[in-house]
């Protein structure tokens, strides 16, 4: 895809979640100017969501740019006429300051309410390995707020409610099928993150950099972000620096044989090119054969779950579809 099409794209994707940033997409797409600016991001990174929350984490700092009136968390009444032009004309103004966020920063968008459908899955696992602890090795956690799963309360409706934890997820249920949830939590032995760029909720301008990443109507996701980076900073993840393929190895000879491992990663497998994905596979399908390891893998949206992404299960010999899950968590279908 063309940088133009990439835009016009995301402003599709955007459709019905976020008018601000379908507007701005699409002026995008149509201004070689503001193209050329984005041309400064890698590829490979999410050009669209790196350009608009780059600008998005400097009006967060400094609200006072006309631009900031058509943000809906920036302003108690925004303006509702085209933002383009505004935007347009921050991206020249700010031109230097924005630069370094294109050239630099990833699409790390770290969505905690995704554990409404890796808390099942893990569940389930546990089952699986006759409820011994497990080592959670989570590849692309970006700050590791999904690795602090069992520190939050899970809300299903009718399902019923399981935790004590002060950051309240909540998840429609939309299969028959119930999740196998119960308030006895998976025990948990260890737990590691590798990513290219771990980002640290101690730092504000990491924090700064997730809020960013959150389109600006979606309140309820930011405040869903403060109460885990909350929670993150009083138990803070073991995150390694380093290439969730090239780094498993390391990590996974550094956990005692004889414990089971879950490895799992959530919208991040999008992020590599096809024959990383190859290898990332083979890499877990040897391990499988040394020890017992499962394999949680949510990605690709798909058009037969209302463009739901799955949550794909290995157990070491065969690969199933576990669940189907909204892209942020806020419904799943459990599908085993
Ligand atoms: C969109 S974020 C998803 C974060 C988290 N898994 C979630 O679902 O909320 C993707 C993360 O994958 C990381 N990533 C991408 N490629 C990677 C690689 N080859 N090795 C390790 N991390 C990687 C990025 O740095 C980023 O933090």
């Amino acid at each position: 895809m063309s940088l133009a099409e990439q835009f016009e794209w995301f402003a599709d994707w955007c459709v019905g979640t976020s008018s601000l940033y379908e507007r701005i997409a699409r002026g995008i797409a149509n201004d070689p100017e503001v193209l050329t600016l984005a041309e400064e991001i890698p590829p490979k990174r999410g050009t669209p969501n790196i350009l608009l929350a780059a600008v998005h984490w400097h009006l967060l700092d400094d609200g006072s740019h006309p631009l900031a009136d058509y943000y809906p968390n920036l302003t108690d009444d925004p303006k509702t006429d085209d933002p383009f032009p505004a935007f347009r004309d921050f991206c020249v103004e700010y031109e230097s300051e924005l630069l370094p966020l294109l050239r630099n920063r990833r699409t790390q968008t770290n969505a905690v309410r995704r554990c409404t459908a890796l808390f099942p899955a893990f569940s389930h696992i546990s089952n699986e390995v006759g409820n011994e602890p497990l080592a959670f090795v989570e590849l692309g956690p970006s700050a590791g707020l999904n690795l602090c799963w069992d520190e939050y309360t899970y809300e299903y409706g009718d399902v019923g409610t399981f935790g004590t934890g002060e950051c309240v997820l909540d998840a429609e249920v939309r299969s028959e099928k119930i999740p196998p949830v119960s308030v006895d939590f998976p025990p948990v032995a260890s737990r590691i993150g590798i990513d290219l760029n771990p980002l640290d909720v101690r730092d504000e301008a990491d924090v700064r950099w997730l809020r960013a990443l959150i389109w600006p109507e979606h309140g309820d996701r930011q405040r869903l972000l403060q109460r885990a980076a909350n929670v993150a900073r009083q138990h803070p993840p073991d995150l390694r620096q380093g290439d969730a393929i090239e780094d498993l190895p390391a990590v996974l000879m550094g956990i005692p044989d004889d414990v089971p491992v879950c490895v799992f990663d959530t919208q991040m497998r999008y992020q590599l090119p096809d024959p990383a994905q190859d290898r990332l596979r083979a890499r877990i399908e040897a391990a499988a054969q040394e020890r017992t390891l499962h394999w949680l893998s949510g990605h690709e949206a798909t058009d037969e779950w209302d463009n739901a992404f799955t949550l794909d299960w290995f157990d070491g010999e065969e690969y199933r579809s576990l669940a189907a899950y909204e892209q942020h968590g806020k419904w799943l279908r459990w599908l085993l």
